[in-house]
């Protein structure tokens, strides 16, 4: 097969929600549907379960589990679908913002009842800063929730999209009778029996047919009528092209608990999904059908087993092959490696593989030459852009608790950073170290694996910071100096050396940017 085939065959996405709105349950039944798992609850979540003993252990435990359904692949009618896992915990929101620049498009899962939470709203909001496709599936239709359109009205509003439903419930809750589907003109019926069973759907081309009301009874087959002549009066026709540039966003409705509607979701997404696109570098755009390999970190998992210092990496291939034993380049550290053992992930198990393709992801074992973000080539120097960090919601200083385990605490901080743990500031003026996380977990995360795999111990102080602002260097040097010498006290260095100024309110941020107009500050480590 040509590398052009393959490439038109992989589909590599994520699925994202708030927590609870059933992203677990819907990876399960694609999977199910994929031919890769026999039975429902074969796929771990590995989400922090509520009442657990204590969140930061159960991290620990998750963190096992989240190896394995890192990357869930399959084949369906002859596509390889990679689903790449996120988080759904909110203190790892830095985590699924990271997986996002390894995604061609993304499944938002919504629950009916619900409607659009918060966590659903920022994730989404960096799909769109993207313009990465998004399709959305409205779930728990087995249950009272709100009115379809209600929700679709609410959908575009906050969530700042332009819909187009694909396919319409009939009923919901007690009298949900099935979904219509309007993409492939058939109607699915819920019935109690169909309930964990893959069901087979009838095909109706034309709603107006008398014999819709045998199936749903005429009140339901009226109401069905009236709401799809709403829908095509309301909504803009699906248009594929308008969905691949990220200005369309198709609707589905079903039930992931019951198996419903789960199939239509699934066969539409393998014939509109994004095939692996090409990626901006801070040289030039580079496609995947390019002879030559090149891929990027996106993720690290560190210390599996604390005996061993194991890291994975995970690199998503964005163009040429991927082969094992082949010498590539690490353009940061301007070193060739070799790896002996990439893995693939195929359903929840990973295998060593002798070549992967642009769109797939390779798990590469790793001695602590890899950072998030890190790009590998053929020998071309170039760097994918796009892995940025975000300002943290919470700031503390980071003490050494052990005098006698400084080396183990700074080597501990270091490699943590390097997983994305968290972001790591130096202050200007007197070198403290401060910690920003995202969440308040990520502290007592940052704590427990420090003792328990580096041996060091430490303490944290609170450090009143609204935001962390990267700070762009302006040509007004007069201004420039002038900022940097009256904000001395708020100013610190990223891990990568950046400027950041810590805002320790909204007011000071204004006052700031106003008395500074030529100085931008930017809430993102990367800016165009
Ligand atoms: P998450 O990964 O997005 O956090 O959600 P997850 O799939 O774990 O689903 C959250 C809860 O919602 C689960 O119940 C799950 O069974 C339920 N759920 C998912 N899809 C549907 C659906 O279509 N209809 C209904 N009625 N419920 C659904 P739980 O009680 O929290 O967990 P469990 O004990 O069932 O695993």
């Amino acid at each position: 097969m040509s590398i052009q085939d393959e490439i038109a065959k992989r589909r590599t996405f994520g699925i994202i929600s708030h927590p609870d709105a059933g992203k677990t349950t819907l990876t399960e039944k694609l999977l199910l549907f994929g031919g890769a798992i026999q039975e429902a609850g074969a796929v771990k979540s590995n989400k922090i379960k509520k009442g657990a003993t204590s969140d930061f252990m159960e991290i620990e435990r998750q963190r096992g589990i989240s190896v394995a359904t890192s990357v869930l692949a399959f084949i369906y009618k002859d596509k390889k679908i990679n689903i790449l896992d996120t988080p759904g915990h909110k203190d790892f929101a830095e985590d699924t913002f990271r997986t996002l620049t390894a995604v061609d498009s993304v499944i938002v899962v919504i629950d009916v009842a619900k409607g659009v939470e918060t966590q659903t709203e920022k994730l989404v909001e960096v799909c769109r800063m993207r313009n990465i496709p998004i399709i959305v599936f409205i779930n728990k239709m087995d249950r009272e929730g709100k009115d379809a359109f209600d929700l679709l009205d609410e959908v575009e509003q906050k969530l700042g999209l332009r819909i187009t439903p694909l396919s319409f419930p009939i009923g919901m809750g007690y009298n949900f009778k099935g979904i219509y589907n309007i993409w492939d003109k058939n109607i699915n019926l819920f019935t109690e029996e169909s309930k964990q069973y893959i069901t087979e759907s009838v095909a109706f081309d034309d709603v107006n047919n008398p014999e819709l009301e045998t199936y749903i009874g005429t009140e339901a087959a009226k109401t069905l009528r009236e709401e799809l002549e709403l829908v095509h009066e309301v909504y803009p026709k699906f248009n594929q092209e308008e969905y691949l540039a990220g200005e369309l966003q198709p609707v589905f409705f079903g039930s992931a608990l019951n198996n419903f509607g789960v199939r239509e979701l699934l066969d539409c997404f393998v014939d509109i999904a994004p095939i692996p696109q090409p990626k901006q570098s801070d040289k030039r755009l580079v496609r995947p059908e390019e002879d030559k390999f090149t891929g990027f970190v996106f993720k690290i998992h560190a210390n599996m087993d604390p005996r061993h210092r194991d890291r994975l990496a995970f690199i998503k291939v964005v163009s040429g092959i991927f082969k094992r034993n082949k010498p590539y380049l690490h353009v940061k550290n301007n070193k060739k490696l070799k790896f002996s053992s990439p893995n693939a992930f195929f359903a929840a198990k990973k295998e060593i593989v002798d070549e992967s393709f642009p769109g797939d992801i390779v798990g590469l074992h790793d001695t602590g030459n890899f950072k998030i973000g890190d790009t590998l080539t053929e020998g071309e120097v170039l760097n994918y852009k796009g892995v940025p960090s975000f300002s943290p919601e919470h700031f503390r200083y980071i003490n050494n608790a052990d005098p006698l385990k400084s080396k183990q605490l700074h080597k501990g901080i270091d490699q943590l950073m390097d997983e994305g743990v968290a972001q790591l500031f130096t202050l200007e003026m007197n070198g403290r170290k401060v910690i920003g996380t995202v969440g308040a977990l990520q502290y007592e995360v940052i704590q427990y694996r420090l003792e328990h795999e580096y041996g060091a111990k430490c303490s944290y102080e609170n450090l009143n910071v609204y935001k962390a602002c990267w700070v762009e260097a302006t040509d007004n040097k007069e201004e420039f100096k002038e900022f940097k010498r009256v904000k001395q006290k708020f100013l610190a260095k990223d891990k990568h050396g950046k400027l950041v100024f810590f805002a320790d309110s909204m007011f000071s941020l204004q006052m700031t940017q106003q008395k500074y107009p030529s100085v931008k500050l930017h809430f993102v480590s990367e800016w165009e």
